[in-house]
């Protein structure tokens, strides 16, 4: 995929990068078409492979297209394909990589549908699959077996927001000639860039951070050339395609996504010093506090920060739901990286699925509360939280 945009600032990316400008329009027009007439340039990119020829938009569109390049230039990749959504991107990635006899090693608190994709599905076409600990590469590298082909980590894991040491396992990875594939939905590109630093192929939410007004399901995964063609043809087989209306939105949400970043985090560093000051707070999950474990990591991986945060209120489950019911500004909804604060109990939303003792061990512990915190302005939302906290 062609990138003019190599020489140009993340800002100027985030909005020129991609933009099809058709009849000198500033944006991509949205083109609702299933099909693309058939030319003789098309028949040929047709048996050429068809990837990046407009014929049929399970294969690509203008929308997807447009889209697509934005990502690329913003993450630093040769290509990459868009999908419905982020799990769509996630199974055909690794359906698309893997085969009966091979085996990958993971953690356990991946996203509760990462999770279920790699405990219950994989296995079932004869993928093995085995759990380590994100926060401790070298159990990673004791989990690797003869017939490891791929480590899968996310940037920043759901929910309990631990940062994956990317160069450590990158050095794993090489090592052991693995592929490095990482979930960068939570930090975004303008706070980390996984390409850069060695992993092979980033996958998003798009759902999430890079559309930023949820309002749209889909999914990407960019790397190099030949990994990303050799995913295209799973893409046309598994047919996880977008519609190009949510492409189009997609391109539109992330012409914005250097000015609302900085926002999400900066609202989600107040707020998360607040609440480790607050009575009703046993603990604060958000790494970019000076006094989180993580700190000094955080500091490398993705020292912009990130929006989210998650804490245990005290008084366990009932507590933490009644404080979410009592919340006016924040919605009570799962999903994230949009510019309104969302909030939600894992337990009973995005990681019900995940048995409880999965859960526990993963630090997922009971009255625990996970906060994407919007752009709104932050003395309201700490007004909100404050009040709701008051009358559990
Ligand atoms: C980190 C992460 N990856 C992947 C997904 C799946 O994305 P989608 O809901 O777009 O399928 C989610 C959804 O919450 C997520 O949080």
């Amino acid at each position: 995929m062609e990138n003019e945009n190599t020489d140009t600032g993340f800002a100027t990316k985030t909005i020129h990068a991609g933009t099809n400008q058709v009849e000198g329009a500033v944006n991509t027009p949205i083109f609702q078409s299933s099909t693309y007439k058939l030319t003789e340039e098309r028949y040929a990119g047709w048996a050429a492979g068809a990837q990046h020829t407009l014929l049929y938009a399970r294969l690509s569109s203008v929308n997807s297209d447009s889209a697509t390049e934005k990502i690329c230039a913003l993450e630093g990749a040769e290509d990459g394909l868009l999908f419905a959504s982020g799990m769509a991107a996630i199974s055909t990635t690794l359906l698309g990589l893997l085969s009966n006899g091979d085996h990958i090693v993971a953690a356990p608190d991946v996203y509760g549908g990462t999770y279920g994709l790699m405990a219950e599905e994989l296995p079932r076409f004869g993928i093995g699959v085995s759990f380590a600990d994100m926060t401790d590469p070298s159990s990673y590298e004791a989990a690797i077996e003869e017939n490891t082909k791929l480590l899968y980590i996310e940037t920043l894991s759901n929910p309990v927001l631990k940062i994956a040491d990317i160069p450590a396992f990158v050095e794993i990875a090489k090592r052991h000639d693995l592929l490095l594939v990482i979930d960068n939905t939570f930090t975004t590109p303008w706070a980390t860039k996984p390409l850069e630093m060695g992993c092979d192929l980033v996958i998003h939410s798009t759902t999430k951070y890079l559309g930023g007004h949820s309002d749209i399901i889909g999914g990407v995964v960019v790397g190099s050339a030949e990994l990303i063609s050799q995913l295209f043809i799973k893409k046309v087989h598994f047919g996880g395609a977008p519609d190009p209306h949510a492409c189009y939105l997609l391109e539109r949400g992330m012409k914005t996504l250097h000015a609302r970043m900085p926002i999400h985090a900066s609202n989600a560093h107040t707020l998360a010093c607040r609440l480790s000051e607050h009575p009703l707070i046993s603990s604060v999950n958000h790494p970019m506090m000076e006094s989180d474990s993580q700190y000094e990591l955080a500091s490398k991986i993705m020292p912009n920060g990130t929006g989210m945060l998650a804490f245990t209120v005290l008084g366990g489950d009932d507590a933490a739901s009644k404080f979410l019911s009592n919340l006016n500004l924040l919605f009570e909804a799962t999903s994230l990286g949009g510019v309104e604060s969302l909030v939600e109990c894992p337990f009973n939303s995005s990681h019900m699925f995940v048995p409880e003792e999965v859960r526990i061990a993963a630090g997922i512990h009971p009255g625990f509360v996970r906060m994407s915190v919007g752009i709104e302005d932050v003395e309201d939302l700490w007004k909100d939280i404050e009040q709701a906290l008051d009358s559990i």
